[in-house]
């Protein structure tokens, strides 16, 4: 029972990310390096600027990593990275790094899926967790309901039909005036809000399905907004934040608490860029108290894009022999 080091590079977005991560559980370092303020004049991740970015950094990061863990290269039995989904031309950047150096290094080579990376980062922390459990995969660009049966099966049980969690957040916050990303600028504001103060719709939420839709929520939240201004009216724009991100909050929570059950697992975890949400770990946690169910949220630097928990997903496939050659490619639409 071999630990294995693997070291894992993740560029899908505007992170760029490498960790080693000794027997998939234990991180030696995990270095991020954050694009967000070049993109935040912007309103949002441009992609051409986040490949170039990421070319820049690549190499520097990784040493960075190495050197933080005090490893070599030559200590490294595999190499882990992030093919999709993602950006392009961001994910090329990591795809390219990874197999260059797999080759030089010859050792095995794995293309890790970015959402199974998220699943995964709970995994890293917390070591007493094991299969079956549902995961509720909130970003910016995804919302997912995951029954992970084992640590090779998965399940998708339902996403969104348009927008991801994270998404309407983020244009809701840019409407509001707020800068990029605009997630945890809303959850700062909604603390001084009334969150009974305006109804916003919570879309398909008695529905009997899994699956989720916030472009209706995000045209309501407009439509509020635009008709204060023609009228006239005030805006308390801490009611708005505090009311659409109770929606939110109580659609994912209501989703995850009906595919808990459906999957008939008694654990449930929460992972994804939104999973920094208080009041979405607030909810989840009360609602899985009352159902005896088990709930597990990791920290914030492993809810955010990481290369750890890519590093961490990698020991799992390296263990069932699920690697990838030298073809390895960007798939940008990559499919859970
Ligand atoms: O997982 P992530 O870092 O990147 C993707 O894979 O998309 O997620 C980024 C998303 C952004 O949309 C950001 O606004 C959202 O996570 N986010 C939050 C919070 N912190 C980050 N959303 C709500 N509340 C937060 N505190
Ligand atoms: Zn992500």
């Amino acid at each position: 029972d071999v630990k294995r080091l693997v070291l894992a590079l993740e560029t899908s977005c505007d992170e760029t990310s490498a960790a080693l991560v000794l027997g998939g559980r234990t991180i030696l370092s995990n270095v991020i390096s954050s694009q967000v303020p070049l993109h935040r004049k912007y309103g949002g991740v441009v992609p051409e600027i986040a490949s170039r970015k990421h070319i820049e950094n690549i190499i520097g990061v990784v040493d960075e990593a190495l050197t933080a863990a005090d490893k070599k290269l030559s200590d490294i039995d595999a190499v882990g990275v992030t093919y999709g989904p993602g950006l392009v031309g961001a994910l090329l950047v990591g795809v390219a790094a990874a197999k260059a150096m797999a080759f030089a290094l010859d050792v095995p080579l794995i293309g890790v899926n970015h959402l199974e990376g998220h699943v995964f980062a709970n995994l890293l922390a917390f070591p007493e967790l094991e299969p079956p459990f549902v995961a509720l995969v909130v970003s910016g660009g995804h919302t997912s309901l995951v029954h992970v049966r084992g640590y090779n099966t998965f399940e998708l049980m339902g996403q969104t039909r348009d927008d991801a969690a994270g998404e309407a957040f983020d244009k809701i916050a840019r409407v509001m005036g707020l800068p990029y990303p605009g997630g945890p600028e809303i959850e700062r504001l909604a603390a001084s809000g009334n969150r009974h103060a305006i109804a916003f719709p919570r879309a398909l939420a008695g529905k009997d399905n899994l699956e989720f839709s916030f472009s209706g929520l995000k045209s309501a939240v407009l439509n509020y907004l635009n008709s204060a201004a023609q009228k006239g009216e005030p805006v308390v724009l801490a009611d708005v934040a505090a009311s659409f991100q109770s929606s939110i909050v109580s659609v994912l929570v209501n989703k995850t608490l009906q595919a808990a059950r459906k999957a008939a697992v008694d654990t449930v975890v929460v992972a994804g860029g939104v999973a920094a949400n208080g009041e979405l770990k607030r909810e989840l946690s009360v609602i899985c108290e009352q159902e005896n169910l088990r709930f597990f949220a990791p920290p914030l630097a492993l809810c955010t894009d990481n290369a750890a928990m890519i590093a961490c997903r990698a020991n799992y496939k390296l263990l069932v022999g699920k690697v990838s050659d030298l073809t390895l490619n960007a798939v940008p639409s990559l499919k859970l």
